[in-house]
Parts: structure tokens; sequence; C-alpha cells
């Protein structure tokens, strides 16, 4: 049938969704899939729904294309696709929503307070404690995002992540390792990749870290004892599943200097671009990046 590749779209993420979904699209093609790319930046929902697809790819990332908009809107047209449903999309999207589910369900998680501009960013700075991160709560790839250290800087953190959201989540710096879970699958069928450990230069994986710069290292399987890499994809794919989330995803964790893990996200919709966490944890499990593309569509829902 005839497969779409969505993605571009309007969010900051726009050029790494460009990134993504051009991969995505070579890599069903040289599968023999017919896949098309689709711009929903820059085409509207009636141009999609004429184009007839069979089903869709959503290479999107944050906002109209990771939060259960575009889902909704598959939904209305009849169209398999991709990942996550509306309401796990919209809930992972939504870190502050997605905490208060993990703590409900007993998940580990840094604490936080959700700040506004009535808010006492000292006060709030104190009883978190320093140092802090303060991010807006529907933004991927770093956008907006501060490592708070000393209580002045938390006014030009609070003021750079309120251009993004109106809502601001602080949370507790976990001082430790940065990992993340590449997970496959859906409900019992859920299983997560090999972990991988992201080594930036002075702990600091940002947007350019992440997509630009080559000083960044990744360690696929993480050196971890067997046990804590075994507890992190445990609780990576519980915290997966209560979100309700399908088809695949990963789990951003931190791990504490004495091997506490903690949940900081789930994207339902990761990056595939050539500096991809999820392509190199398939790699490493054996699945080539064509394999990946090909397994994720397979899944593709309605
Ligand atoms: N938000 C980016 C695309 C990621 O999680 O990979
Ligand atoms: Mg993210």
């Amino acid at each position: 049938g005839k497969v779409g590749v969505l993605y571009g779209g309007k969010s900051a993420e726009r050029d790494v969704s460009i990134m993504s979904g051009t991969g995505v699209h070579q890599a069903l093609r040289s599968a023999g899939i017919e896949a098309h790319l689709f711009d929903t930046g820059v085409r509207s929902l009636a141009e999609l729904a004429e184009e007839r697809f069979d089903r869709v790819f959503i290479a999107l990332h944050g906002r109209y294309g990771e939060d259960g908009t575009i889902q909704g809107a598959l939904e209305l047209l009849q169209v398999p696709y991709t990942g996550s449903g509306p309401l796990a999309s919209a809930l992972a999207m939504d870190k502050t929503m997605t905490k208060r589910i993990w703590i409900n369900e007993g998940l580990p998680t840094p604490r936080f307070e959700v700040l506004d501009r009535r808010s006492d960013l000292a006060a709030a700075a104190a009883r978190l404690g320093l140092p802090l991160i303060v991010k807006p709560p529907h933004e991927g790839s770093t956008i907006g995002v501060t490592k708070v250290s000393d209580a002045a800087a938390m006014s030009p953190a609070y003021a750079l992540a309120a251009e993004y959201d109106e809502q601001v989540l602080a949370e507790s710096f976990i001082s430790g390792r940065e990992l993340t879970v590449a997970i496959l699958g859906t409900g019992d069928a859920a299983r997560a990749l090999p972990v991988i450990e992201i080594v930036a230069p002075e702990g600091n994986y940002d947007y350019e870290h992440k997509y630009f710069t080559d000083d960044t290292r990744y360690l696929c399987p993480a050196p971890l004892p067997e046990a804590v890499a075994q507890r992190v994809q445990e609780i990576s794919v519980a915290a997966y599943r209560t979100l309700g989330c399908e088809g695949w995803g990963r789990a951003d964790v931190m791990l504490d200097a004495d091997n506490q893990p903690y949940l900081l996200e789930v994207n339902t919709s990761p990056g595939m671009t050539g500096h991809s966490l999820v392509p190199m944890a398939a790699a490493a499990s054996g699945m080539s990046y064509e394999a990946l593309c090909v397994e994720i569509l397979r899944d593709a829902r309605c």
C-alpha cells in the first residue's frame, strides 16, 4: 500500500523532524515500500486526506506531531499510524502530567514544582534544592531547558522556559549518569532494547550535542551491573505501559550515584536522525535502521 511519512511540522523540533523523516523515508523505500514524504508544516489536513495513504509513519516531534493532535486527526481519517494513540501521546508530551501518573504508580521520578508567573521562584528553588532543572513541559530536544546552579539564575531560566509554555516545570537535578531506553511493542509485548549511556562533555547533552556535534559518546549497551541494567529496563517499560504508550518510544532516565534510577520522560515519537538513540539501541540488538523502520510501520494502529 501507499505509505505516508509525516515530517516537518510546526514545532520547535521541525528541523529534527526533517532529519528523522528523511531517514525513515529512505529506509522504507530501500525496503521496497511505496513511501512518500508529507510535510505537515506546509500542507493541510485536507491535503493529507486527499493523499489516501494506507498507513502513515509519524516522524514528527513535539507539538502537533507527538502530542496527540495529529494522532486524533488520523483516527478521524481512519488512517493507521505508528506509535501511541491520542491520549498516551498527549500525556507523554506533558512532562508534568507524566510525573503525576508515575508518582501515583510508585515509579521513581525527580521531585518537582510547577511554576507560573505568580510563583515565588526563590522559594521553589529552596524547596527543591540546587542544582535544579527548569524546562517547558511540552518541548523536546532540550529546547528551553536550563540547569540552575544558583538562585539568581532562576529568573532567566523561568523566562526562557516560559517562552514555550505557560506553566514551567522545575525538577530536582539528579547528579549521575544519563541513560535512555528504547522500547518496541505494545502492552505485554512491549520490550526494552539495550540501555544506552550518554556521556556528553561536561554533562551538557543539549540541542547542539544531540544533533550537530560529535563529541558526545554513546555507550550501548551501557556499562552497568546486569541487575541495574535490568531494573532500568523494567521501570522504563513500566513507565511506558502506565502512560498507555504503544508501538514504540524511548524513556529517558537518570541514574544517581547509588544506582537508583529516576524517570524523566517518555518520548512517543523519538528522533530517527543519524545521531539518534533508538536506531543506536536497535543496532546493538542486531536490528538495522531499515528493519527498525519496517517493524515500527508494521505495528501501525488505528
Ligand atoms: N525529542 C527528540 C526528537 C527525541 O526525543 O529524540
Ligand atoms: Mg523529549
